[in-house]
């Protein structure tokens, strides 16, 4: 673990009320690590906005009944081997399958992916949850 620093902050009271509160609710258990998230958040959605590199995972449910669908979403999937690190498959009942892609890259390959993906008719939801690739 990198050497740890502390700095002072200075804010309203109203804020820091807000603040408090707002812990409390996520059960943090010192304003510490509630401020260190948020910096690690902010950071992530830097790299994000700046087309940096990113990691993360694509959540997706879809009827895979639907005509050529399964077909398809392999095609994509290949055609951005380079971004996907692994494939979860779940059967979740007669119709539907739920997968899992664990991905890692450039932030505008991973969102051209994603959006690729969605696009598909007979795709019912998709999500897309970013971490960082570094720190
Ligand atoms: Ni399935």
């Amino acid at each position: 673990m990198s050497e740890v620093y502390r700095f002072g902050v200075s804010l309203e009271q109203t804020l820091i009320d807000a603040f408090d509160r707002h812990i409390a609710a996520q059960h943090y258990k010192s304003r510490s690590e509630a401020i260190r998230d948020l910096i690690r958040e902010e950071l992530i959605r830097k790299e994000w906005k700046e087309g940096g590199s990113v990691a993360g995972a694509i959540v997706m449910t879809y009827d895979h009944h639907k005509r050529e669908l399964v077909n398809v979403l392999l095609d994509i999937q290949h055609d951005f081997q380079d971004t996907i690190i692994s494939t979860q498959h779940v059967h979740l009942d007669h119709h539907h399958c739920l997968e899992i892609i664990a991905v890692k890259g450039r932030a505008s390959d991973v969102e051209n992916l994603a959006t690729t993906l969605k696009i598909q008719v007979g795709v019912k939801h998709l999500s897309l949850s970013i971490s960082s690739a570094a720190a």
